[in-house]
């Protein structure tokens, strides 16, 4: 970023607001960046502690040297590929501001069909039922198990993930947000095994397929391989999620997990192979694409 050194002598002009945005934006779009003018938004607020309102309100006011510096890092570092979410540290989901960095997937919009589709399950049971027993699988930043336990204060959740560096990100999210979930690390359901049966266990697994993983945004990059990899056809993890979840269920409760691109039929196949499980319900995102599987078990 020249800010205020355009090596074009116009050294006395003031580096505004505006004049970043544009700068930036221009730059930006001219990089590949979808969301140039937002994502320049987004990080000349960071940059300068003010909100996006404030800054629309601000187009003339100039950036101070420590500012200028603080933006010039951030483009540099956009432009280099890294998400947004990372640059800035935080994610919304659901509603709830997630803490994010690269020991964790980025939260998608998408994921919140597997919130909706739980809490549509749970509201199903029978009026008095005992609170419900809940467990998140690949929880990553806590997002889905934060959301249960924000929608579900009643609701006992336990979330799990191979990685413990995520777990750290997970854990502190749950003590800034107030929320009561317990992480625990290990393989898939493994940990959470001892405090079965449960009344629903939500999942969105790596599910890119190795021949994919190539193929991603310089954004997606960025984010952990171990949230991504699916293995060979992308359903590695499904192979083992699917029929553990079926052992850890209570009757009558269901699995609902994300699925990747095409994996509808592929996962709904490995649901009846599993064999307690009825005919797996298949809901669509926003896009009309095929998101998420919802498999109760018998
Ligand atoms: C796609 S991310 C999902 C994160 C979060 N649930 C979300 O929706 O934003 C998948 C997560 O699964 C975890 N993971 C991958 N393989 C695992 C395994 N075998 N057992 C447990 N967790 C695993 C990764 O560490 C990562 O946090």
């Amino acid at each position: 970023v020249g800010a205020g050194d355009r090596g074009d002598g116009d050294r006395e002009r003031a580096w505004t607001v505006l004049a970043a945005l544009t700068w930036t934006s221009e730059r930006f779009a001219q990089a590949g960046v979808a969301s140039a003018r937002l994502d320049a938004e987004l990080l000349l607020c960071a940059a300068i502690g003010l909100d996006r309102v404030g800054l629309y309100c601000a187009y003339d006011r100039p950036l101070d040297a420590a500012e200028r510096e603080r933006y010039r890092g951030l483009v540099r570092r956009r432009l280099a590929g890294e998400p947004v979410a990372y640059l800035l540290g935080k994610q919304e989901f659901w509603s709830l501001e997630l803490s994010v960095d690269a020991r964790v997937l980025i939260p998608r919009r998408e994921s919140e069909h597997v919130v909706e589709a739980m809490l549509r399950e749970l509201a199903g049971r029978p009026a008095g039922a005992p609170a419900p027993r809940l467990c998140d699988v690949c929880t990553g930043s806590g997002a889905i198990a934060l959301a249960l336990a924000k929608e579900r204060p009643d609701a006992q959740v336990v979330a799990c993930d191979a990685s413990a560096d995520a777990l750290v990100v997970a854990r502190a999210n749950a003590e800034r947000l107030g929320l009561a979930v317990d992480f625990v690390a290990g393989d898939l359901l493994a940990p959470a095994g001892v405090r079965a049966p449960f009344d629903g266990i939500t999942a969105n697994p790596p599910y890119v397929a190795a021949g994919e993983l190539a193929r991603l945004s310089r954004e997606v990059k960025h984010e952990p391989q171990l949230a991504l990899d699916g293995g060979a056809d992308g359903l590695h993890v499904y192979r083992r999620l699917v029929p553990d979840a079926l052992a850890l269920l209570a009757p009558g409760a269901a699995l609902v997990t994300e699925i990747g691109q095409a994996q509808a039929a592929a996962v709904s196949e490995l649901c009846e192979a599993a064999g307690g499980y009825e005919a797996p319900e298949v809901i669509r995102d926003l896009a009309g694409l095929d998101r998420v599987i919802v498999a109760r078990k018998r």
